[in-house]
Formats: C-alpha cells, sequence, structure tokens
C-alpha cells in the first residue's frame, strides 16, 4: 500500500478525522492541553502505561504516543486490539455509560466493551489485549502528515 497524506490544519481541538492507509482506518485526534495533561493521572488504570510492547514505531514516544514535540496530535489505527472492531471515539469526559467520573475520553470498543483512553492505551479489565497501534508516520510541515 503506498504512504497517504493527510492535512490536519482543519482539525479543531477535541475533533478527530479519519484517514485510510492499506484500507485501514487511521485515527488523527486534535488533543487538547487538558486531555494531554490527564494522560499520567490514567497510569495506573491501563495495562501498558508507556506503550513499552511494539505496537508503535520507536520514534514515538512518552505518554502522548507521538513523535517528541509533536503531543498534539494522535496518530493511531482504528482498530481494536482484540478482534479487530472500529473502536468510537468518546471524547466526553464522565460519560455515564463508560464509568462516569473516572472516565477521561477515549475510545470505546462496541463489540466487547474495551476501552482506550486519548493516548490509545488500553484499560485494564477490558478484553483488548494491547494498545492501539500507531502507525509509521511522519510530518511534511508542521500540518501536513504522511502515513505509511
Ligand atoms: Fe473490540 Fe472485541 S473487538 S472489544
Amino acid at each position: 500500500g503506498a504512504p497517504v497524506k493527510a492535512n490536519l490544519s482543519k482539525i479543531e481541538p477535541g475533533q478527530m478525522i479519519v484517514v485510510e492507509w492499506r484500507g485501514k482506518p487511521v485515527y488523527v485526534v486534535r488533543r487538547t492541553p487538558e486531555t494531554l495533561a490527564d494522560l499520567a493521572k490514567l497510569n495506573d488504570e491501563v495495562r501498558d502505561p508507556e506503550s513499552l510492547e511494539p505496537q508503535q514505531p520507536a520514534y514515538v514516544k512518552g505518554l502522548a504516543r507521538t513523535i517528541p514535540g509533536k503531543e498534539e496530535f494522535l496518530i493511531i489505527l482504528g482498530l481494536c486490539t482484540h478482534l479487530g472492531c472500529a473502536p468510537m471515539y468518546r471524547p466526553e469526559v464522565g460519560a455515564a455509560d463508560l464509568g462516569g467520573d473516572e472516565w477521561l475520553g477515549g475510545f470505546f470498543c462496541p463489540c466487547h466493551g474495551s476501552k482506550y483512553d486519548l493516548s490509545g492505551r488500553v484499560y485494564k479489565g477490558v478484553p483488548a489485549p494491547t494498545n492501539l497501534e500507531v502507525p509509521p508516520h511522519s510530518y511534511n510541515t508542521d500540518t501536513v502528515i504522511t502515513v505509511g
């Protein structure tokens, strides 16, 4: 599959777009400073807080799971690591059906209930075994990426 370009300049804070790469959905989320600040609070709730398992390229680092300096934009495959359903983007904090006050926003898989935070890190106690995958990508400019 060929690499694909995406323009991030029109994504509002908190919004997600979907780009197709190799027939797979790539989710691109523009995160807010509040979301990024909250990631560390979830370290005890997620299975692999530092993403030490290899679900991302080596140049992707930290709790934000991005190229250093590019933390604002989360770029992940929209394929649940359990059985491959498309997780729903549920960014609202405190969603009553997803754990109320404990839910700080993320992704919810409707197939068997896996939950991920806004870095695609999987919560404990749900069927998905690993964090959502970060695909290989690079920045052409501050707002244009190439996936692949
Ligand atoms: Fe997502 Fe099973 S495919 S929880």
